[in-house]
């Protein structure tokens, strides 16, 4: 069975292109972002880990760890990380695991048998601090993931948890957000004292203070 949201994220122990991790110590107390790839030395995923890589520090801004797998060996991932940072222009020192018996890639269901037996697909997992998977996304081996929307998603996760809201359509950080039905009007009185837009009594609309 596929895992899902809200699920807590199985724990493995396995090597790495920087030693062996096991994910429920390495994660404590970070958000993860947890991405598997098709191969070494294929383009997409070159451009994919460059971009990772290069946006080291937004991660660490918002307490998020990357965690890479694919199913090749630490030995050929080191070897690629160096045409990574060449062709990519970035210094990747995030892990990437090598899950050669793939053993975390079955049981995170990322090999995908119509598409490949050996390889997987492009899997994205958000791990919270609390190690329960908040979102899934699955992208075909031809498509590379949009990076901003994976900030973005984590950006709208933590504003939900700091702030009690949900986020509406093409929401970005600074806008208007919404007070869910859960919440009654005495209670977002409290909440929310700077007040909010009802467009109908299921649907209202405020501002954040801005950060
Ligand atoms: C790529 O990274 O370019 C790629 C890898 C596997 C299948 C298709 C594309």
């Amino acid at each position: 069975m596929s895992l899902r949201i809200g699920d807590i994220a199985p724990d493995f122990t396995i090597d790495t292109t920087k030693g062996p991790i096991r994910l429920h110590d390495w994660a404590k107390g970070s958000w993860v972002f947890f991405f598997s790839h098709p191969a070494d030395f294929t383009p997409v995923c070159t451009t994919e880990m460059g971009r990772t890589a290069q946006l080291a520090a937004d991660f660490a801004a918002r307490n998020v760890k990357p965690l890479g797998l694919s199913t090749d060996t630490v030995k050929e991932h080191l070897k690629w990380i160096d045409d990574v940072n060449d062709t990519q222009d970035t210094d990747l020192q995030f892990p990437i695991i090598a899950d050669e018996d793939l053993v975390v890639a079955r049981t995170y269901d990322m090999i995908h048998p119509e598409e490949s037996q050996t390889a997987a697909v492009r899997s994205v997992f958000i791990i919270d601090p609390a190690l329960k998977i908040r979102l899934t996304m699955t992208y075909p081996m031809n498509v590379g993931r949009n990076f901003t929307e994976i900030l973005r998603v984590i950006d709208a996760l933590q504003a939900g948890d700091a702030n009690r809201i949900a986020t509406p359509a093409d929401w970005i950080p600074g806008g208007k957000v919404i007070i869910p039905p859960s919440i009654s009007n005495a209670e977002a009185k409290t909440l929310f004292p700077q007040g909010w837009k009802e467009l109908r009594p299921y649907l209202r609309l405020t501002e954040l203070a801005k950060v």
